[in-house]
C-alpha cells in the first residue's frame, strides 16, 4: 500500500490524557473562543496577541494595512527589537536560566545561561558593528549547527542587520548565487564544520564562492576557528571571530527597528527559476513564533526543548533561534547527526538531557526506524511529554512507531505543517484541545484561513482533493521575494486567485472533521528528506555540465527520503550504455553535489537518445514521473515525437 493511500484509509483518533489536558496552555474551550474571535474580529484578534506576546519599544496603532495588497502590513507603525524580545526580556527574571544546552558532535555539551547568551550576543553585534554592518545590510550565515550560529543571527537582528542563513551542506555555487541576490556585505562562516565525525571545509566553500572576484559586495569574512585546521586566509578580509570580538564591549544598545523592517531573507526552492529569496519583516514573523510555541508546543517554562532542524532551514529559524528564545525557553543545539556515533543518538540526548519536548523530521523518524526499531526501549525517554513532526507528510506507520516507541503513547504527536513563507506554523494540533490522528496536521490554527479550492478558487466539498489556499493575509506571511515584488505576486497571490489567495502550492484533502491531509506539492518542487528542491534547479545544474544536451528531473517516492531524484538525461553526443552509462552518471551525480550540494545529487540518472516530447516540443513530465516510478505507461503515447525512447529512459544505470 503507498503512503499516500495508508493515509487515505485512516481513521484513528488518539485522545489527549486528563492530565495533559488538565496543564494545556489552550483547552478545548479555549480554542473555540480564539475561532471565534478570529472569525468575529479578525484584528482585534491579533492586535490582542501582538499586545500579550510582544515587548514594544513604541506601540502600534494600526493593525493590518491592506491599501498595497498583496503587500500587506501589520502593526506597521510600531517599533520593537526582536533580539530584545528574545534576551534582554528576560534578564530580570531569567538571567541564570539556561538558554541553550548546546550538544558537539563528539558528546560533549555546554550550558549557555540567557545573561550569558546576552553578553555573547552582544559581544558579537559590537564585533558586526566594528566591522562596518549597519542596520539594512545583508550577511550570510554560513555555518554548522553550533552556539555561535544563534548568537551571529541574533546580533544581526540586534542590529538591525538582514541576516541570510544558508545551510552548511549548501556548495560554493548555491552559496554565490545567494551572496549575490542579496547583496551581502558580510560572511559569516567557519573554517570547518564537524558532523558525524566528517569535517567539512566551511571557509574554502565560501573562498570558492568569491573566488573569481563576482560577489564584489562582500567586504569581510568572519571565520569562527571550530576545529584546528589551517585554512587559506585573505589579509583585510578575513577576520577570526575570536579577533573580531576581542575588546568589545558585553552591551550593546539594540536598534530599534520598525515592525516591518525586514527581519532575515531566507532562500527557498520555487517551481521556476533560482531560488526565492523569502522575506521576513520584524514584528509579524516574531508574533507568529511565539503564538505558536504557546499554542502548538504547549511550552511551560520547566521544559527542555529540542529542535533537531538546522538553522539553515526555517524550522530552524523560527523554532531554535527566535521563538524558543521569545518564550524564555531552555532548548537543545545540536551539532551533529542522529546516526553518530549510532542510531541510538537522539534517544541518548533525550534520556542525557530530560528533553520534555521534542520536534524532528518524519525523514529522520523512518531512518531510524530502519536503523533500530527497539533502540528507543533502551532509554529512559519518561521525561518526554510531546512529540513534533515537520516538513513533509508522515505516513501513519511512522507516527504509530514514533507515538508508542519514543512517546511511549503517551505524548502527543504535533504535525505540523508550514513553509519558508508562512514564517510559523499553520495547520497543526492544539495538543491539549483535540484529539490527533496519524498523517493529519490536524486543524489550522486559529486566525489562519485555510482552505482547500478548485482551479475557481472555490472550496473543495470533504474528502475531495483540491489546492491548499489561505483566505486571509496573517503577521508571520513572507511579505516580499527579496528584490523580485513581480515574483512574490506571481508565485503566491496569483491572477487566477484574483491576487486574494495565498497560494501554498500543496494539495490536501479534508475529512468529514475538517482533519486535513497534506498530499504533496502540485507543482514542480521535490521534497527530499524534507528538503525542498527544485526540479529547474537541478535541471538547470545538469545542463550546465559540457556533456549534457537536456535534462527533466522528476521524483519518486521513496521509503526514507519520502522522494528521491530521478534525472532523464539527453547528453550531446552518443546515448552511453553499459559502463559507459554508469561512469556518466557518477560524473553527472558528483557535478551536481558540486553545482547546489548533496541534496540535490539525483539518484537515479537515465539516459535517452532524446526526452519524451509532444510534437510541439514541450517534455512530457507525467510520462516521466511514471517511468521513474517503475509503472507500466498505460497513457496514450502516440502522439510522442518519439516514442521509442520510452524503453530506454526505462533503464536504470
Ligand atoms: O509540501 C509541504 C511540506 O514542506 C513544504 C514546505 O517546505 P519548506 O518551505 O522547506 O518548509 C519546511 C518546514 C516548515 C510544504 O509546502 N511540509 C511541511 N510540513 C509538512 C509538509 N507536508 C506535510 N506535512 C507537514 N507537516
Amino acid at each position: 500500500m503507498s503512503a499516500i493511500e495508508s493515509v487515505l484509509k485512516e481513521n484513528r483518533l488518539f485522545t489527549p490524557s486528563d492530565s495533559f489536558v488538565k496543564q494545556a496552555n489552550i483547552t478545548l474551550e479555549q480554542y473555540h473562543a480564539l475561532c471565534e474571535k478570529a472569525a468575529t474580529d479578525y484584528e482585534g484578534f491579533w492586535r490582542d496577541l501582538a499586545n500579550q506576546y510582544i515587548s514594544w519599544h513604541t506601540s502600534f496603532t494600526q493593525v493590518l494595512d491592506e491599501s498595497q495588497a498583496p503587500f500587506y502590513r501589520w502593526f506597521a507603525d510600531g517599533e520593537l527589537n526582536v533580539s530584545y524580545n528574545c534576551l534582554d526580556r528576560h534578564l530580570a527574571d531569567k538571567s541564570d536560566k539556561t538558554a541553550l544546552i548546546f550538544e558537539r558532535d563528539d558528546g560533549t555539551s555546554e550550558h549557555i545561561s540567557y545573561r550569558q547568551l546576552y553578553e555573547r550576543v552582544c559581544t558579537f553585534a559590537n564585533a558586526l558593528k566594528a566591522q562596518g554592518v549597519t542596520k539594512g545590510d545583508r550577511v550570510i550565515i554560513y555555518m554548522p549547527m553550533v552556539a555561535e550560529a544563534v548568537i551571529a543571527m541574533q546580533a544581526c537582528a540586534r542590529i538591525g542587520a538582514i541576516h541570510s542563513v544558508v545551510f552548511g551542506g549548501f556548495s560554493a555555487g548555491a552559496v554565490k548565487d545567494r551572496i549575490k541576490d542579496a547583496n551581502a556585505k558580510l560572511i559569516i562562516t567557519a573554517n570547518e564544520s564537524i558532523r558525524g565525525g566528517k569535517r567539512t571545509p566551511l571557509k574554502a566553500t565560501v573562498d570558492e564562492a568569491l573566488s573569481e572576484g563576482d560577489c564584489p559586495s562582500v567586504e569581510k569574512v568572519i571565520v569562527l576557528q571550530r576545529t584546528e585546521t589551517a585554512v587559506s586566509w585573505t589579509a583585510h578580509r578575513d577576520i577570526w571571530w575570536h579577533d573580531a570580538i576581542a575588546n568589545q564591549a558585553n552591551t550593546c544598545e539594540p536598534t530599534v527597528m520598525n515592525a516591518e523592517d525586514p527581519l532575515f531573507i531566507l532562500y527557498t526552492s520555487g517551481s521556476t527559476g533560482k531560488p526565492k529569496g523569502v522575506e521576513h519583516h520584524t514584528a509579524g514573523y516574531l508574533l507568529g513564533a511565539i503564538v505558536s510555541m504557546h499554542w502548538v508546543f504547549d511550552y511551560k517554562p520547566n521544559d527542555i526543548y529540542w529542535c533537531t532542524a538546522d538553522v539553515g532551514w526555517i524550522t530552524g529559524h523560527t523554532y531554535i533561534c527566535y521563538g524558543p528564545l521569545a518564550v524564555g525557553a531552555t532548548q537543545v543545539i545540536f551539532e551533529g547527526v542522529p546516526t553518530y556515533p549510532d542510531a541510538s543518538r537522539f534517544w541518548q540526548m533525550i534520556e542525557k538531557h530530560r528533553v520534555t519536548t521534542f520536534y524532528t523530521a518524519p525523514t529522520a523518524i523512518r531512518s531510524l526506524i530502519k536503523l533500530g526499531a527497539d533502540l528507543p526501549e533502551k532509554f529512559d525517554l519518561s521525561s518526554l511529554r510531546l512529540l513534533g513532526s515537520v516538513g513533509e507528510p508522515i505516513n501513519p506507520e511512522a507516527w504509530m512507531w514514533y507515538y508508542e516507541k519514543v512517546g511511549r503513547s503517551r505524548c502527543p504527536i504535533v504535525d505540523t505543517w508550514w513553509q519558508t513563507e508562512t514564517g510559523s506554523n499553520m495547520i497543526a494540533p492544539l495538543p491539549g484541545a483535540f484529539p490527533i490522528k496519524p498523517g493529519s496536521c490536524t486543524l489550522p490554527l486559529p486566525g489562519i484561513m485555510v482552505d482547500i479550492v478548485d482551479e475557481t478558487g472555490k472550496s473543495v466539498p470533504a474528502e475531495q482533493g483540491g489546492s491548499l489556499v489561505i483566505r486571509r493575509p496573517f503577521p508571520s506571511l513572507l511579505r516580499t521575494v527579496y528584490n523580485d515584488d513581480k515574483r512574490f505576486v506571481s508565485a503566491y497571490f496569483p491572477e487566477e486567485f484574483n491576487h486574494q489567495l495565498y497560494l501554498a502550492g500543496d494539495s490536501a484533502t479534508r475529512d468529514a472533521q475538517g482533519y486535513i491531509r497534506i498530499m504533496g506539492r502540485i507543482d514542480d518542487v521535490l521534497n527530499v528528506s524534507g528538503h525542498r528542491l527544485g526540479t529547474m534547479e537541478i535541471e538547470s545544474a545538469l545542463v550546465a555540465h559540457p556533456l549534457v544536451a537536456e535534462a527533466a528531473v522528476v521524483g519518486r517516492p521513496h521509503d526514507i527520503k519520502g522522494e528521491a531524484v530521478v534525472a532523464f538525461v539527453m547528453l550531446k553526443g552518443e546515448r552511453p550504455t553499459g559502463e559507459e552509462a554508469t561512469k556518466v552518471a557518477a560524473e553527472l551525480k558528483a557535478w551536481v553535489a558540486k553545482e547546489i550540494g548533496k541534496i540535490a545529487q539525483p539518484d537515479d540518472i537515465r539516459f535517452g537518445e532524446n526526452l519524451p516530447k509532444t510534437r510541439s516540443g514541450k517534455i512530457m513530465r507525467r510520462l516521466l514521473r511514471s517511468l521513474a516510478k517503475g509503472e507500466e505507461v498505460t497513457q496514450d503515447i502516440s502522439t510522442l515525437e518519439n516514442p521509442h525512447v520510452m524503453e530506454q529512459l526505462s533503464q536504470s544505470t
